[in-house]
């Protein structure tokens, strides 16, 4: 930190993005510990954070490698000098598909693919730069995005591994169905049985003759199921870095665990009973449409949010908010919010410990 460097929380200008440093270190330890004894590997998905020095900290406490989601966060984490990293999303842009060649030959990044057609494209390239790109068939187990269906991923999985420029080495499945199923014990019974097809897919290419080191999948609320399951070599959850209310919601995590924060500033109080604060849509993305949790005000509540404004509704009988004062929030959904800042401040207390950057951003 130089001269300049805000030193506590009221040096920092609003809104901010702030995460508090002993948090973040419990969770990474805890979802380190869960692979360890599960005996799988780590492979966090760093698009909860897009910041090199949290996935420094990952790798340090033990993470294999990491999963990025397209290819300027590969080169980023390969300038980190992280070099196990799975890109763990199809390219298919012809540029992109050259920049990851281009990164074979300082590290052996991984490419999902869920089609022919995209994994000839990446074979034609790296054969014409002599190259060999790893890649893991991305199979569809029920979130209904990207993936080859189950039936279809066999046969994909023979093709691909037939082509040269390309290693086969494994699959993954990403099961983001589960995010709308509250009950834990619901929950843990269905990803149980869709990881298990993932496994299965895993078997059956291999009876093929072809090699599949690595069964890959595990997000946040399934991580540790799904690390039991036999046959699956590692997770890769993203959002247990930060957690958030989403997760808290699902009983995944507590409100003690949730590490991010938003500083953010009353800029006008019209009434008693309102008062508005300088963080909207701009600060908390509201891409899944629910407030905040206001820390410490406990009358204060939501009810309205603008791009840049969010209005909140006050008890005046529980005393006054002033212009100037600092408040903190626990947002709904930590990925997007950090996608929509440039650092993040690390904070001890009151303290301000560090600040690093999140790049890129997107
Ligand atoms: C392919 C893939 N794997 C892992 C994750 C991590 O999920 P979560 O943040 O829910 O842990 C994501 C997030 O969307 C993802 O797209």
């Amino acid at each position: 930190m130089n001269a300049d460097s805000p030193k506590t929380k009221l040096d920092l200008e609003t809104p901010a993005l702030m995460v508090d440093e002993k948090r973040l270190i419990g969770n990474l330890k805890q979802m380190q510990e869960t692979a360890n004894s599960a005996g799988v590997l780590l492979r966090p998905h760093c698009k909860t954070h897009n910041c090199p020095e949290i996935a420094k900290l990952q790798i340090e406490m033990g993470a294999k490698g990491v999963c990025v989601q397209d290819i300027q966060h590969a080169e980023t984490m390969l300038e980190t000098g992280i070099t196990d990293i799975f890109i763990a999303n199809e390219l298919v842009e012809p540029n992109k598909i050259t920049r990851l060649v281009a990164l074979q030959e300082k590290a052996a990044v991984k490419v999902a693919v869920d089609n022919l057609v995209n994994a000839e494209q990446i074979a034609k390239t790296a054969t014409l730069h002599e190259r060999s790109v790893p890649v893991i068939v991305d199979v569809d187990i029920g979130a209904g995005r990207c993936g080859v269906p189950l039936n279809a991923a066999p046969k994909l999985a023979e093709r691909i591994a037939r082509l040269k420029g390309i290693r086969l080495i494994g699959v993954m499945g990403y099961e983001g169905q589960f995010y709308s199923v509250r009950s834990r014990e619901r929950r843990e019974r269905l990803t149980k049985r869709v990881i298990a097809r993932l496994v299965r897919i895993a078997k059956l290419i291999a009876k093929s003759g072809f090699d599949i080191p690595i069964v890959s999948c595990g997000i946040t609320p399934t991580a540790s199921i799904a690390a039991n399951v036999e046959g699956v070599t590692e997770i890769q959850p993203g959002n247990y870095v930060f957690y958030d209310l989403m997760q808290v919601k699902l009983g995944v995590a507590t409100i003690d665990q949730c590490a991010q924060r938003i500083l953010a500033t009353v800029i006008s109080t019209p009434n008693s009973k309102r008062f508005v604060v300088d963080a909207g849509t701009t600060t908390f993305a509201f891409d899944q449409a629910k407030f905040p949790k206001v820390i410490g005000l406990q009358s204060a509540i939501p009810t309205e949010m603008n791009q840049e404004h969010l209005v909140m509704r006050i008890n005046p009988k529980a005393g006054r908010v002033q212009v100037g004062e600092k408040i903190e929030f626990l947002p709904y959904h930590a990925c997007t919010v950090s996608n929509l800042f440039d650092q993040i401040y690390v904070t001890n207390g009151e303290q301000v410990m560090a600040t690093w950057a999140v790049a890129p951003r997107n």
